[in-house]
């Protein structure tokens, strides 16, 4: 896979062919919203998982090709674009090779498993001059548009916080399993890849991988991802400076070792957010993502969003009454609050923000601009998402973080966390590459 294999300029009303890696949650929405776009050709379905390889190749159609190997898949030189909905241990080292074969690559969130990850996906992109778009589809929903452009323009005032909440309970967990052979419709072998090797049970496949450090960040880089993207991007910062996390697996004893409660407090220039996280008690709903400004504060989910505006008032009347001031002390006035800005409401919808994400991926293809969620932002966005991670693993130890160096700074442990070994022989075609 060289240089050669490079894709020509596609023209506005060219075809393009599509390849898909992972059939699982998010893989069947993907080929669903692929399929709904005009010129696009769903042309290859590769699979871990015998049965889902079948199912996913019967919803693509006829003309799609079957893989087991992705490295086999990237060898079609017809492919142009390569859809990565694997769990997230496979998305760089997929992407990077994607990138390598000359093929434009649509990878989900989060980007990455570690933050060096990210530095690689990066130079994979820009040496191969691919685009890549990572799957944070919020940034494509037309009413997150809207809020953001409101909050950059000034519409909440100064933004100082901002509450970021994924509560639910799902007590007891979804149980504990005996370490056993895979099963044969799954290749394991496969499905592990540059992720450490571990005796199989079910929990360490389909969906759950998610309760792992080997394969994934726990909710923090789930779910938490989504919301980061959403204030990194609004607020125009790459990262936060500080980050302290705090939490760990308090109530659910089944298979996993990712924490199921976490608090966080991220230190932005200029600004404070914090996300709390609870996998085993919903408390009061908080809302999803909350930028609170002087002005105003905004609501918004996939569902819409919603403005309250602060009130303006006289400082004297906030300051308590009980019995009264003495001489001397504060006086309250007469004068009435009144809204800093105008309340506003906006609907959105979570089918429009997948159509549209895809849609902005093929444009980008053929104009050959860096699409609406780039390589860069998905490092940013995880990277945010790993340093609390690393905090909350070092025991709350609070992670200062140089943005333009992309150091952590004065922690070796720390620092060394940036980076895991891949396992053979992902390592070495890792090494090959030479992206640093
Ligand atoms: N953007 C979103 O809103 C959103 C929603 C859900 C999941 N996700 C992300 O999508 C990714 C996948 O999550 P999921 O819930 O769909 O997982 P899943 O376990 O349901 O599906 C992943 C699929 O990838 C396959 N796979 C694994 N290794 C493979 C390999 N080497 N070759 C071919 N196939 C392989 C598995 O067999 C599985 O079918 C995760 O990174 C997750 O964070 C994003």
């Amino acid at each position: 896979m060289t240089a050669a294999s490079y894709q020509r300029i596609l023209g506005a009303n060219d075809r393009v062919q599509v390849g898909f890696i992972g059939y699982g949650l998010i893989g069947r929405q993907h080929v669903y919203d692929f399929k709904n776009q005009k010129y696009v050709d769903m042309a290859a379905m590769c699979e871990a998982h015998q049965p889902r390889l079948e199912e996913g190749l019967k919803e693509c159609g006829p003309n799609a090709k079957g893989y087991r190997d992705f490295r086999k898949m990237y060898e079609n030189k017809d492919l142009q674009a390569i859809v990565v909905s694997t769990p997230d241990h496979w998305h760089a080292m997929m992407t990077i090779l994607a990138c390598a074969a000359g093929k434009d690559v649509y990878v989900e969130k989060p980007m990455t498993l570690f933050i060096d990850e990210g530095k690689w996906m990066i130079a994979a992109a820009r040496r191969y001059k691919r685009v890549v778009q990572v799957g944070t589809q919020q940034r494509s929903g037309l009413h997150y548009q809207k809020g953001t452009k409101l909050i950059r323009e000034g519409y909440l005032g100064k933004v100082i916080d901002v509450r970021m909440n994924s509560t639910r309970n799902i007590t007891p967990g979804f149980g504990s399993f005996a370490e056993g052979t895979a099963p044969s419709e799954l290749d394991y072998e496969a499905w592990l890849g540059p992720a450490p090797k571990r005796p199989y049970h079910q929990m360490r496949g389909l969906y759950h991988f998610r309760w792992f450090w080997d394969y994934s960040g726990g909710q923090m880089t789930n779910l938490g991802a989504h919301h980061i993207d959403i204030v990194q991007w609004a607020m125009g910062v790459k990262a936060p400076n500080l980050v302290t996390s705090v939490g760990g697996r308090l109530v659910l004893r089944s298979d996993g070792d990712v924490p199921d409660t976490q608090e966080t407090v991220f230190q932005y220039p200029g600004f404070v957010a914090s996300y709390s996280m609870r996998e085993a008690a919903t408390g009061r709903r908080g809302a999803g993502l909350e930028f609170i400004g002087n002005k105003a504060s905004m609501v918004i989910d996939r569902g819409g969003f919603e403005i309250l505006p602060e009130l303006k008032i006289d400082p004297n009347n906030a300051v308590p009454q009980f019995k009264g001031h003495s001489s001397g002390g504060v006086q309250r006035s007469d004068t009435k609050p009144t809204p800093y800005t105008q309340a506003m409401k906006e609907p959105g919808s979570s089918e429009q923000q997948f159509d549209l994400h895809v849609r902005n991926f093929l444009d980008c293809m053929k104009s050959r601009q860096r699409p609406i969620a780039d390589v860069e932002d998905g490092h940013q966005v995880a990277t945010a998402c790993h340093l609390a991670n690393i905090s909350l693993r070092l025991g709350g130890r609070s992670v200062r973080w140089d943005s333009d160096k992309e150091q952590v700074v004065g922690d070796r442990e720390a620092a060394a966390m940036m980076r895991r070994p891949y396992r053979a022989p992902w390592d070495k075609v890792l090494a090959e590459l030479k992206l640093g």
